[in-house]
């Protein structure tokens, strides 16, 4: 199985994106930081990659989701993505991603510091009423990599037809994928949110994929209360993370429900 990472010097295409979200304050008494990966979401019945033995829903990572594969052969990277498009008018948030949700508006009501980060690109955090940060792109986005707009569009998933950019008119847009390799979204905020971290929740996510398998490093060196939550033991835990085993619809609620408990 691959175990892609992005490259050493990987190239800085992003463009900030502006207008959400998610002040970072040092002054708080709490900062959580919550980074999510796939495993959220598995319970709405999108698939994870590495639970299917490397492949991505049967798909080589290198075939679908670097720039080479872009360039080397568009028109199975498009069929890909637009595949991955049509699924999410077909799937439902569940209790995790509701749980995270309800964290967010309390945690932020009390006066604490708070910012959800997801490496998924599917649409089911914002669905359940949090503002995450996408630090891998979204799904729902396109990018033009002549003029640099990026744009939401939900329509039309048709796997054998490019869309040109509504801007310049470039013929052929990209999906809003941040791609292995290449540089991930809101690197600034996130640096900045992690120093001010006193409590770091992982949650379904693999600890593979560099540089957000760093992030729990990170915090637990500075000092953070540590939880992690996963169906498998990820690749990152240590022994000083309080690690909470089970699938996410039914772990994350019980996790919301104790933190702010503890909180309160
Ligand atoms: N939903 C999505 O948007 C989606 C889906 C597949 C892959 N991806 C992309 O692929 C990369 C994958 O890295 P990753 O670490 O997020 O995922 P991963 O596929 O590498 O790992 C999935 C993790 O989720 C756990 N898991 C599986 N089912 C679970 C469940 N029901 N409840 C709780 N945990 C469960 C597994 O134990 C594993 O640790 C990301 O960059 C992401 O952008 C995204
Ligand atoms: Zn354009």
């Amino acid at each position: 199985m691959p175990v892609v990472r992005p490259a050493a010097g990987a190239i800085a295409r992003r463009l900030p994106r502006g207008g959400r979200d998610n002040e970072t304050n040092h002054t708080l008494k709490h900062f959580i930081f919550v980074l999510t990966g796939a495993g959220v979401s598995a319970d709405s019945g999108i698939v994870t990659f590495r639970g299917a033995g490397g492949l991505w829903e049967g798909y080589k990572i290198e075939d679908v989701a670097t720039p080479m594969a872009w360039k080397r052969d568009p028109a199975l990277v498009w069929r890909f993505y637009q595949m991955r498009r049509a699924q999410l008018p077909a799937v439902q948030p569940n209790d995790a991603h509701r749980a995270l949700a309800r964290l967010e508006i309390e945690v932020r009501a009390s006066g604490h510091g708070f910012a959800l980060v997801t490496q998924n690109v599917d649409n089911l955090h914002e669905r359940a009423g949090s503002r995450p940060v996408h630090m891998h792109g979204e799904l729902a986005r396109f990018l033009c990599e002549q003029c640099g707009l990026s744009h939401g569009d939900l329509t039309d998933f048709r796997t054998d037809a490019f869309r040109p950019c509504p801007k310049c008119k470039f013929p052929r847009v990209r999906p809003d994928i941040v791609w292995f390799g290449e540089v991930p979204y809101r690197m600034d905020f996130i640096s900045e949110a992690l120093a001010s971290t006193t409590i770091f929740i992982s949650i379904g996510t693999s600890g593979a994929v560099d540089p957000a398998a760093g992030f729990l490093k990170e915090a637990r060196s500075r000092g953070a209360r540590t939880i992690v939550h996963s169906l498998d033991e990820p690749g990152n835990l240590s022994s000083r993370d309080e690690f909470l085993p089970g699938n996410a619809s039914e772990v994350v609620p019980r996790l919301v429900d104790d933190l702010l408990r503890s909180l309160s």
